[in-house]
């Protein structure tokens, strides 16, 4: 069942999803080469505390940390720790959920550490742009697939893969509510999107090929074939007008 938010309920989202932004924001100007992971998971934490909000990852299915911070080929759900240290040229995908007065923002960025090289950070260009364009889609009329099929097309076109393993979601009270929103898949399927639903969209791209492995601590996934792997996400609000970006974090 997707729940479509009241206006009070909206406000609520809006609000965890300003923490998120503002954490991300914080992070993003702390990555440097010698920084250690669990180094960024204390900056989130002492920003969304501050703010009033609690991290919604932390204790999620026994997840035991506030923030994902995967680096190069891990593709999601990478937990934070003091041996895991940037260096130059590494890029890593923050992913931060807050809940705040009982509602939860959720999103998702990839950072790259000092300089990289041109084909890297057109793997980044390219997974942030295919957000953007699967959130053109977020619109009162479409299906829940429209955005899929959007954002397959585009990545395949810039010769990427999207990862299949895990998807989009539905957000609000719970992180993970109806309707699931794969990043792959024909147009036209699924549920019709309606005003007041809450979608948190969330492209992952391979440089190589899809297939993502999980290690045994089962969290950290990477790509099978170990290439680089990037993640956008935002928490977005369905419209009329179009979809209206929560997470905005520029
Ligand atoms: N943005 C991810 C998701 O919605 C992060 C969840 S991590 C977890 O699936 F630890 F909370 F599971
Ligand atoms: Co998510």
């Amino acid at each position: 069942m997707i729940i479509i938010k009241t206006k009070r309920e909206i406000e609520l989202m809006r609000k965890a999803s300003a923490i998120v932004a503002e954490a991300l924001l914080a992070i993003k100007g702390y990555v440097a080469p010698g920084v250690s992971t669990k180094e960024l998971e204390q900056i989130a934490e002492d920003i969304i505390r501050s703010r009033g909000g609690r991290p919604a990852f932390k204790g999620y299915r026994g997840y035991p940390s506030s923030i994902c911070a995967s680096v190069n080929d891990t593709v999601v759900h990478g937990i934070p720790s003091s041996t895991i240290v940037l260096k130059e040229g590494d890029i890593i995908s923050i992913d931060l959920g807050v809940v705040y007065r009982g509602y939860i923002g959720d999103a998702a960025i990839t950072i790259p550490v000092g300089d990289i090289k041109p084909e890297v950070k057109r793997l980044l260009d390219v997974t942030e742009k295919a957000l953007y364009i699967g959130i053109q889609q977020a619109r009162v009329g479409r299906r829940v697939s429209d955005i899929s099929h959007a954002i397959q097309s585009f990545v395949e076109s810039k010769g990427y893969s999207v990862v299949r393993s895990f998807v989009g979601h539905g957000v609000g009270r719970s992180l993970h509510e109806d309707p699931q929103i794969p990043n792959f898949g024909p147009p036209g399927k699924g549920p019709k999107l309606k005003e007041g639903m809450t979608l948190a969209i969330e492209p992952m791209v391979n440089a190589g090929r899809h297939e993502v492995k999980v290690l045994e601590d089962g969290w950290t996934a990477k790509t099978v074939d170990g290439s680089l792997s990037a993640h956008f996400e935002h928490t977005v609000l369905v419209k009329k007008s179009g979809a209206e970006i929560l997470t905005k974090w520029d």
